[in-house]
């Protein structure tokens, strides 16, 4: 599977392809950004450890370089300040990133090709994508709460004691400050979350508020998330170089499920090959249920305030 990667040059794309690079699933990566000599350089660099890595074509490439491409990963787009909010981002990157769907759109796209918005704020820029860019709305992906499970997984895990892989607990809804945790679900190696010792409300209230909090603190430390960015980019894409199948909390268009219309927002869903094979419906608490409804309506009410 050949894959694009808009904004390469920048942090989150470049560790993305190192991602991808290391997991050596896909066949060719082409690194692409506004800034060429930046993409040129990543490309570079990643493939002079190839002897070491795999037999992938990865090089520099442009838009048009999109019409071949199975996958289309869309990482461009301006950082939040440590203070501001993922929404509050929107409005300095909605015209960027609709320059972006366009330039992809005239050069054109493989029937069966797969766009995986990672851009923030990532749900309402996955929404513009399936508005604008009249692929069937599964072949349309944003990476959602995916990283937001992981940092989820790791506090957790951390805590306790465990193997962060043993770790099952998700993250729903929006990828910003209406996000929820899923404990009802939640567990370790199959065994309950709830029944392990140290679990209580207030440790519960702990490890999600600073997951939550996560992105703002990595920002507020080193400019901006990058590593478990570019390896939440890689599972999602290897899902579906592999048609794996697997259930992840990506940003998708959600149109029944969970009671929500019309929204691009976090629920389980299976990806495979041709994006999303299908939404999950969990068994939720009712106050899970309504926070994830609160934050579908919280993202509806922020799409339509955008021209
Ligand atoms: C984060 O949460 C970049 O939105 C991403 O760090």
């Amino acid at each position: 599977m050949k894959v694009a990667v808009i904004g390469a040059g920048g942090r989150v794309g470049s560790n993305a392809a190192f991602a991808l690079q290391c997991s050596g699933v896909v066949s060719e990566i082409v690194c692409l950004d506004v800034n060429q000599a930046m993409a040129e350089g990543e490309a570079l660099d990643l493939l002079h450890g190839a002897p070491l890595c795999g037999d992938q074509v990865i090089r520099a490439g442009t838009y048009a370089d999109c019409a071949d491409m199975d996958c289309i990963v869309i990482t461009a787009g301006l950082r939040r300040k440590p203070d501001e909010s993922r929404l509050d981002l929107i409005n300095r990157n909605v015209s960027l990133f609709k320059t972006i769907l366009g330039e992809i759109k005239n050069a054109g796209l493989k029937r069966d090709a797969i766009v995986l918005v990672v851009s923030n704020p990532v749900d309402i820029l996955t929404q513009l994508a399936v508005e604008f860019l009249g692929l069937p709305a599964q072949q349309v992906l944003g990476l959602g709460t995916v990283l937001d499970t992981s940092r989820f997984n790791a506090l957790i895990a951390e805590s306790l004691g465990v193997a962060p892989t043993q770790v099952n607990a998700l993250i729903l809804g929006e990828h910003g400050d209406s996000m929820l945790p899923v404990w009802s679900s939640a567990s370790i190696a199959g065994l309950p979350l709830a029944k392990f010792k140290n679990v209580t409300p207030s440790w519960q209230n702990q490890i999600f508020e600073r997951t939550k909090k996560s992105g703002a603190e990595v920002i507020s430390r080193k400019g901006g998330a990058g590593w478990a960015v570019g390896t939440s980019i890689r599972a999602v894409v290897d899902a579906i170089a592999l048609d794996r199948k697997c259930i992840m909390p990506v940003s998708s268009l959600v149109d029944g499920p969970y009671g929500i219309r019309g929204v691009c927002i976090s629920v389980p869903t299976i990806v495979g090959r041709c994006g999303v094979v299908k939404h999950v419906e969990l068994e939720l608490w009712p106050k899970e249920m309504s926070a994830l409804q609160a934050s579908a309506a919280a993202l509806k009410n922020t799409r339509a305030g955008i021209k």
